[in-house]
């Protein structure tokens, strides 16, 4: 077989990307993002790799998070900081429950292309193009606006390089403090609504107490400081990311440059299509969603398309099949990762099969939904003796009201309050961290099983 070309995915079908028009403006598109730097670096990338890899083993916990669409109109440091930080908070209740390290991965700085289930949207009658990502074209229902527009893509990395940049400050700067991230945590327990959770945060805190007291203070360890923070997105306009990929000169292959982690979606995950074609020759960790259509046989394809040296932290099988559907889908396909013997880190999203339209017209997703997919995800790697590495939300640092319920319970008729996602619905500050309280509860309770077993 003749070496990897970052082209060759050129050759194969795609589906779900634009067919742009104005060839020149491309080339001139192209050309740029070419000669820009990376994103990220081949060394954040390994580095990324060996944490999936002791996820997967169950030494450590994935946590995936952010935005379902990034928007142009929408970018601002306050926002980038609300999502960071919650997802701190969120780290540490996992690892107080998980007693591992928790991998933190932002889907941050290039999560602006999105699939969609149809080409076109119709309204009143009239019928334009989908809206497919602020790196694509606009939401705005005119047909100029749905014209796919290569100059996005240079707006789409300034946002990605200045993205990183403050994500980069938060995680090194002294905002990640480990007393700083406890202390948010309790402004959200000591409220009325969320008592239920006030306990684990009380032994949270007196643990970092007894740390303090016995020297361990973030003064003096940096480790306590500072975080390792990721990105990721999916990888579904290529045009963007082989402008963006990059020869490693360390280890000689191919580097994904636009951004740590990229992932395969549900719709554009055909093994001889133009995505997987891509995604199998950057040495990048890939994320592969696997939903209630991937068969057996497909997934053993991917897994030794995507991961033929078996590498462990290189494939993440991110489990999307809505609650109720768990049971049905998961075993099957951990049953085809054992036949074939692969080195995999399962993840959990619970987000995209659990979409619906609510009595007031929004797509939304119920918070009781989300966390039962998590728990039986969770249930079928207990019975099945593999591992449940980590989970994958669309969430935001952001007060929003897309998805009901939670303790701060948004209603049917509150989602039109502050419903601001350019796509799906994600869960708000205070759902997320109730979220992350309850998958610890879990992760805790299991431990605690596993362990009574082995005395
Ligand atoms: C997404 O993660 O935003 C997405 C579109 O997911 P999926 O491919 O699983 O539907
Ligand atoms: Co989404």
């Amino acid at each position: 077989m003749s070496e990897w070309q970052k082209t060759d995915w050129r050759n194969k079908p795609r589906v779900q990307m634009p067919e742009y028009t104005d060839a020149v403006a491309m080339a001139s598109v192209e050309g740029s993002l070419a000669a820009y730097p990376p994103l990220v670096f081949a060394g954040e990338v390994r580095k990324l790799k060996s944490q999936l890899g002791a996820a997967a083993r169950g030494e450590a916990f994935l946590l995936q998070g952010g935005d379902c669409a990034e928007s142009f109109e929408q970018f601002s440091a306050d926002g980038i900081r609300d999502t960071f930080k919650v997802m701190l908070q969120m780290a540490m209740v996992l690892t107080y429950g998980a007693k591992v390290p928790v991998v933190k991965v932002g889907r941050m700085a290039g999560q602006f292309a999105k699939p969609r289930s149809a080409n076109t949207e119709t309204i009143d009658g009239v019928e334009l193009p989908s809206y497919r990502g602020d790196i694509i074209n606009e939401l705005a229902f005119t047909p100029e606006a749905r014209i796919p527009d290569p100059k996005k893509m240079l707006q789409a990395y300034t946002q990605a390089a200045a993205t990183l940049n403050l994500l980069r400050a938060f995680s090194t700067g002294g905002y990640a403090d480990v007393h700083q991230v406890h202390a948010w945590t309790l402004g959200f327990t000591h409220g009325e609504q969320a008592a239920e959770y006030r306990e684990m945060a009380n032994r949270i805190g007196d643990t970092l107490d007894f740390m303090r007291a016995a020297g361990l203070d973030s003064t003096q360890e940096p480790n306590l400081q500072t975080v390792d923070f990721y990105t990721s997105h999916e990888s579904l306009l290529l045009e963007y990311e082989e402008a963006l990929c990059r020869l490693d000169s360390t280890s000689g292959k191919w580097l994904a440059g636009s951004g740590h982690m990229i992932w395969i979606g549900d719709r554009t995950r055909q093994p001889d299509g133009a995505h997987v074609e891509f995604a199998r020759g950057v040495q990048n960790p890939i994320g592969l969603k696997c939903g209630p259509t991937t068969t057996a046989d497909d997934l053993k394809v991917l897994m030794n398309k995507l991961n033929p040296e078996n590498e462990q932290g290189r494939l993440t099988l991110i489990a999307r099949f809505g609650a109720g559907n768990v049971g049905e889908h998961l075993p099957r396909l951990v049953k085809a990762v054992r036949e074939e013997g692969a080195e995999v880190l399962w993840t959990c999203d619970p987000m995209h099969g659990n979409t619906i339209k609510s009595a007031s017209g929004y797509k939304t997703r119920p918070f009781e939904s989300v966390l039962r997919e998590v728990r039986d995800f969770f249930g079928v790697h207990a019975a099945e003796g593999t591992v449940p590495g980590g989970v994958h939300f669309e969430m935001t640092g952001q007060d929003v009201t897309e998805c009901t319920g939670g303790v701060r319970a948004v209603s049917d008729e509150d989602l039109s309050d502050r419903y601001h996602t350019a796509c799906d619905p994600r869960l708000n500050a205070s759902q997320s961290l109730e979220l992350a309280f309850l998958v610890a509860e879990e992760l805790s309770a299991r431990r605690s099983a596993v362990q009574a077993k082995a005395v």
